[in-house]
């Protein structure tokens, strides 16, 4: 069976393909699925001068990307039609949703092939499959631009428990506006990486947001270390001092990566599980890496971390987890099926 994804959620327009063999039998009896093709266009570019994702932007640029993508992902697959479409119906921006799940839908009718509405957070924990195998029984933790969360996976066709989300910023949202404050320009994730790489990550003693005792134990909250990062560059401009960019950014990411990688480790023991997934375009961040690595080691668990290529926004991890859910024998979506941008897992 050949399973093509269409992903719109934010500012990545991605089409990806793959092929999935019920005989493909893996670890723990669960079947995989193999890559095609991998074809995103990214408005990326098009937010810069903004500092931020704008919808209608991103909206129109889907518009304009989805056929070209399309086309590419069907040659590079060397496939006319696949047998079942998956699409990403939320969470996301709603009008950027709508452009892709209405071109899933046309091609669906005229192909007269199955859709199958997906959840893009499941996406980004099932590609891991493409590169690491069968996927056991996990705790993900996702991060981007657009989503903090940390979620409990027993099977990639069944529901997925969300154990806790961010309750202000998404960590990636963070990164983006500390490197703002900095002027480091946008995405700043990124800039803000290779400035921290100079800097002592102890210089500053920035807050870890949520992890008191009274705190859930497993949501995030980032806004107060955003604001103590403005609080220590606004104390340094009134008495005259320089703020030395590569400390604060190295002491900001090092907040991040404890704060991040505490609760994951956390959610692992508390559940009782071995395997930690990493996932979204924040995690392609050195010290979030590095430290998870570390305490996951220390821990005992096995870490999963996808390629950065397959962390970011793209089709393949859609065709992937459609993959997974079909062949879980899920019944198709009627194409009345709308776009949930707010949805959960
Ligand atoms: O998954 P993604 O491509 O798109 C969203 O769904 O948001 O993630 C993009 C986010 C941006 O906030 C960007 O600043 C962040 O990932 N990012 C990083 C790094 N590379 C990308 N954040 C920290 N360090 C990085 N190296
Ligand atoms: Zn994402």
């Amino acid at each position: 069976m050949i399973v093509m994804g269409i992903e719109s959620s934010c500012d990545e327009t991605g089409v990806g393909i793959v092929r999935w063999e019920p005989d493909n039998i893996g670890d723990g009896g669960r079947s995989t699925a193999t890559l095609l093709a991998d074809e995103v266009a990214s408005s990326v570019d098009e937010h810069a001068r903004f500092g931020g994702v704008v919808p209608e932007i991103a909206s129109r640029a889907h518009l304009e990307a989805i056929v070209p993508t399309m086309q590419r992902a069907r040659a590079a697959a060397d496939i006319d039609r696949p047998d079942a479409i998956a699409v990403t119906i939320g969470p996301g921006l709603a009008g950027a949703l709508l452009v892709g799940v209405a071109a899933a839908k046309a091609y669906a009718l005229a192909w007269d092939v199955p859709l199958f509405a997906m959840n893009h957070l499941g996406g980004h924990v099932a590609v891991d499959t493409l590169e690491h195998g069968p996927m056991p029984e996990c705790v993900a933790l996702l991060v981007s631009g657009g989503h903090t969360h940390l979620l409990h996976v027993t099977d990639l066709a069944r529901p997925i428990t969300e154990l806790g989300t961010t309750v202000d910023d998404a960590a990636g949202e963070a990164f983006d506006k500390v490197a703002r404050l900095l002027d480091l320009g946008f995405p700043g994730g990124p800039a803000l990486d290779r400035a921290a790489a100079e800097g002592d990550a102890q210089a500053i003693a920035f807050p870890r947001g949520m992890t008191g005792p009274r705190d859930a134990r497993h949501d995030f909250s980032f806004s107060g270390l955003k604001t103590a990062v403005a609080r220590h560059v606004e104390k340094c401009e009134r008495q005259g001092v320089a703020v030395s960019i590569p400390d604060v950014a190295a002491s900001f990411q090092e907040a991040v990566a404890d704060v991040l990688t505490m609760k994951a480790v956390r959610a692992c023991t508390d559940l009782d599980v071995d395997t930690l997934v990493l996932g979204g375009g924040a995690t392609a961040n050195s010290r979030i890496r590095s430290m998870a690595q570390e305490r996951c080691a220390a821990a005992g668990i096995t870490l999963r971390v996808p390629r950065p290529r397959l962390c970011t926004d793209n089709g393949v991890m859609i065709a992937t987890l459609g993959a997974h859910v079909i062949g879980g024998g899920a019944e198709p979506s009627p194409l009345t099926v709308a776009t949930d941008p707010g949805m959960s897992v």
